[in-house]
């Protein structure tokens, strides 16, 4: 695989007007510059660029479009107090996409020299960077398969692209306290299937019940281990924790959960913390007797676009499961604030998390 890229400059004649910085939501304004770069099997990655935003030309016997040989990324850059522009645990991100490209049957990325496109890219997109408090640049890379034809095999080709928007917070409640809808119908990975990869077919699965969640007045969906439907698995945008009796519970990673990079953050900041943490197993009955009897006080989740979303009320088979009186509690917002504080490059970096473009 190459590690380096020639990348091609084609620079914006027209830049977009600028968002309102305090009215971001999420998603929908995107900056000036894109990334892109072709594999096929003869050249391997080429004719990578970077270029002003704009649409793709696909054929629409594209592979991506009927097979949904897809996967995605989402990471942040934040704007530090000096003006630099901090990247968060970028590397981890793309080394992600390379598991999920290799189970997804696609060409891995040079991460390396990829990394060094998307700092160029964003040096470009700086204004774009929202200097905001809560906001930040979501950086989104993405893999789809470009063969022209209908019959089912991996692509002989790949468009791999990355394009960026200023963001603020993910969930409308902000950092306030979640309601979850914890399905026990649907599900959204077994294993031996695709769940630990970040596919968009995995999230177009969760739809159905993340629809009938909202209708019930719920943000998100809790997901149960598909063969019983009793353990706990992850939510719809973000791993999740609990904690009882000061001890801060997350599910393993097994085959079937996404492995956040915001929940290996949680893990290794609560390991420094001297916090107990055990990665285990965990039933709805148990959640439900740890809420019955107060010995659970909190439940968040975590993950690149929301960072830590405290939960402050579950509902599963028509029982309304209140949690910390739907407050946000300590933990969650310890994490919460290291964390942001971290990205921002307010704490030392101990874990070699950041990569600053000066
Ligand atoms: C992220 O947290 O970055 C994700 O990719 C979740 C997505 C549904 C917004």
């Amino acid at each position: 695989m190459i590690s380096n890229l020639e990348i091609t400059l084609r620079k914006t004649e027209q830049p977009k007007k600028k968002p309102d910085w305090n009215n971001l939501g999420f998603g929908k304004q995107f900056t000036d510059y894109m990334f892109a770069m072709q594999w096929n099997s003869k050249k391997g990655w080429h004719d990578a660029e970077i270029r002003p935003y704009g649409s793709l030309t696909l054929d629409p016997a594209a592979m991506v479009f009927h097979y949904a040989q897809e996967i995605f990324e989402g990471l942040k850059a934040y704007c530090a107090q000096d003006g630099s522009i901090i990247l968060f645990r970028p590397v981890d991100n793309l080394n992600r996409l390379n598991r999920s490209a290799l189970r997804m049957c696609m060409p891995e990325i040079p991460a390396q020299a990829v990394l060094e496109a998307l700092k160029q890219m964003i040096d470009l997109d700086r204004d774009w960077v929202p200097n905001t408090p809560g906001a930040s640049l979501y950086i989104r890379p993405t893999m789809i398969a470009t063969e022209a034809a209908v019959g089912l095999h991996p692509s002989n080709e790949y468009i791999f692209f990355i394009i960026c928007c200023p963001v603020g917070a993910y969930y409308a409640e902000g950092f306030k306290p979640t309601k979850i809808y914890v399905e026990d119908q649907y599900v959204r990975a077994t294993a031996g299937g695709v769940g630990e990869a970040k596919t968009g077919g995995n999230y177009a699965a969760s739809l159905k019940a993340f629809s009938e969640a909202t209708k019930k007045g719920c943000t998100q969906v809790l997901w149960l281990d598909a063969l019983e439907h009793k353990y706990v698995e992850e939510v719809g945008t973000s791993n999740i924790f609990f904690v009882i009796n000061d001890e801060i519970v997350t599910p393993p990673l097994g085959g079937t959960i996404l492995p956040g990079i915001t929940r290996d953050t949680v893990l290794t900041l609560a390991a420094d913390w001297g916090l107990k943490v055990s990665e285990r197993r965990i039933s709805m009955d148990d959640i439900m007797a740890a809420a019955r009897d107060g010995r659970l006080t909190e439940a968040f989740g975590s993950g690149t676009a929301a960072v830590i979303s405290p939960v402050g009320e579950f509902v599963y088979q028509d029982k309304n499961i209140l949690i910390g009186n739907g407050q946000t509690g300590t933990v969650a917002q310890r994490f919460f604030d290291t964390i942001q504080q971290v990205q921002r490059g307010l704490l030392p970096d101990q874990h070699d998390w950041l990569v600053r473009i000066n």
